[in-house]
């Protein structure tokens, strides 16, 4: 392994390093040079003896029910979710479910935040490093600027319900897999079933493809409504926007998020 740095700061600033860069979860009990592992001897070369010395830790099982095929785990997180009654329930049963491999990456569940009596949901893709820790989608640098635009039409978290398409962090804040999507969605059909907001706000494009079944990017979907079929026949106006953390990089298109927001306030004022 790569020598490390022996004084304190060096070892700091290349933690932070890593941080910075998104590797910020450690998968296992120690590290490994994957580059220094030696070759696979040829077929006929005996193998050498077992050299002794520390065993490595075996590595981490995940229970059955991750390791499953993603159809028959979508099936059973369908079987689970439709039994609960409540969202209290549901939320329950999402934490003892073991079907994703995500929740055994993650510190925490980030199930839901603000008021599941509000007339808005919104609906994101994937908690981040901030939303992990605390166990709350929307927490971090995202969240705050969602706030603000909330603030613009006179809304804030005690008046709107969030949530994500996926309720563990990816590792590194990567981007779900549409396995681990197909995985969470019975729940998040489930959580805006029994929330049965009168508008949903999707952030982003995999929460309004996912959700809304369209294909298209959300550049050409954004600011236009789209209704959300719930299971129980009911229909929902939902509006895909842009992703706050898109309009962190991109600010100048905050003007188009800034659009959508203004046409959910129309539509909450009956004027849409
Ligand atoms: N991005 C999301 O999509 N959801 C969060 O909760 C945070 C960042």
């Amino acid at each position: 392994m790569q020598d490390l740095p022996s004084d304190r700061d060096a070892l700091q600033a290349l933690l932070d390093f890593h941080v910075e860069a998104g590797v910020d979860l450690a998968l296992d009990e120690t590290p490994h040079n994957r580059f220094a592992e030696p070759k696979a001897e040829p077929a006929q070369a005996k193998a050498p003896a077992p050299k002794a010395g520390p065993a490595a830790p075996p590595p981490r099982a995940l229970p059955k029910a991750a390791a499953a095929a993603p159809e028959e785990v979508a099936g059973m997180a369908r079987e689970q979710a439709r039994h609960a009654q409540s969202l209290e329930e549901l939320e329950a049963i999402l934490a003892g479910f073991d079907g994703c491999a995500l929740k055994f990456s993650a510190k925490n569940l980030a199930f839901a935040d603000g008021n599941p009596e509000g007339r808005v949901m919104l609906v994101g893709e994937a908690p981040g490093a901030d939303e992990d820790r605390i166990g709350k989608p929307f927490m971090g640098r995202s969240g705050q600027l969602l706030d603000r635009m909330l603030a613009t039409i006179g809304l804030d978290r005690s008046q709107v319900y969030v949530a994500n398409i996926v309720p563990w962090r990816p590792p590194g804040n990567r981007t779900p897999t549409p396995q681990e999507i197909a995985i969470c969605k019975p729940f998040i059909a489930r959580q805006i079933e029994l929330a049965s907001p009168e508008f949903l706000l999707c952030l982003g494009g995999p929460a309004a493809q996912n959700l809304l079944g369209i294909k298209d990017g959300i550049l050409r979907t954004r600011g236009r409504w789209f209704t959300y079929k719930a299971e129980d026949g009911r229909e929902i106006k939902a509006l895909p926007t842009l992703h706050p953390a898109y309009l962190l990089r991109q600010p100048l298109q905050k003007r188009l998020g800034w659009r959508d927001f203004q046409a959910l306030r129309r539509a909450l004022d009956g004027r849409e």
